[in-house]
């Protein structure tokens, strides 16, 4: 089974053929910039750009960062605010020509970790959280997927976790690793008061240097390791996605799915 996984992010927008049963790319992936403002036609223009590029007919999964239920777009931390409310999967169908579904970034990625990275086997609570523009989360239990859960947004000393432990946050005030991961500590301690997860893969792309601060998380009592898949996870579980077997159901209280 192959379908084309495409990663919607702040920066950029990537995407590759995947064989969904290995999680294995079959062809070097593609990224574009994301256009800026990044507005629902110009992105979708980009998205037609990447599945014309590998000469594409068959499903397509695309990830978004936000809130997606059922095809539509609900929330947009760090995407334009036009897309609240968008029929994201009308409007990708019809720019690509192909059957889409569309689901939340994190939720992608973490299922690319359950099945092919980090989280194999694992049968307990695992969260899947992701640092970068923002704080991203994915929720499993026995290996199965809560979607759209929202954990970047809890509040940590009066303010947006977000805003005070992403790897932009990092950036944006010149934080030391030290000073960084005591954020992330506090924060994930605080997700941890809530949630008691077995385990805590983290991921985003300054998880690439997880030797520099994941040692620093002393405070938390789950397993935490860094994923696995990293710049792929988005594009793989994405694709994965496309499947019914594994694709999270945002379809709403009749659970029949679409
Ligand atoms: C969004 C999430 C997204 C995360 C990572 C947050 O600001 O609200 O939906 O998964 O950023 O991109």
């Amino acid at each position: 089974m192959h379908a084309l996984g495409i990663d919607i992010g702040g920066t950029g927008i990537k995407g590759a053929p995947v064989d969904v049963t290995t999680g294995k790319l079959l062809a070097d992936r593609q990224k574009i910039d994301t256009p800026h403002p990044a507005l629902p036609d110009p992105v979708a223009d980009v998205v037609k750009q990447l599945t014309t590029s590998f000469n594409w007919s068959g499903p397509v999964g695309i990830t978004f960062p936000g809130v997606v239920a059922d095809g539509v777009t609900r929330t947009a931390a760090n995407m334009d605010p036009a897309w609240i409310g968008m029929d994201a999967a009308a409007l990708f169908a019809k720019a690509t020509g192909n059957p889409v579904r569309v689901l939340n970034d994190v939720d992608a990625a973490g299922m690319a970790e359950m099945t092919f990275g980090a989280g194999v086997d694992e049968q307990g609570t695992v969260l899947m959280v992701t640092f970068g523009t923002g704080i991203g989360s994915a929720l499993f239990v026995k290996g199965i997927l809560v979607p759209n859960t929202e954990f970047g947004h809890i509040e940590v000393r009066g303010r947006d976790a977000e805003e005070r432990a992403s790897e932009r946050a990092k950036q944006l005030h010149d934080l030391s690793w030290s000073k960084w991961a005591e954020h992330v500590d506090e924060y994930l301690q605080r997700i941890e008061a809530l949630l008691s997860p077995d385990l805590i893969i983290v991921g985003g792309g300054i998880s690439r240097q997880s030797e520099k601060w994941v040692p620093r998380l002393t405070g938390l009592r789950a397993r935490i390791v860094p994923a696995a898949l990293l710049n792929n996870a988005g594009i793989v579980g994405a694709a994965m996605a496309t499947s019914s077997e594994s694709a999270p159901d945002t379809s709403g209280a009749s659970g029949t799915g679409h």
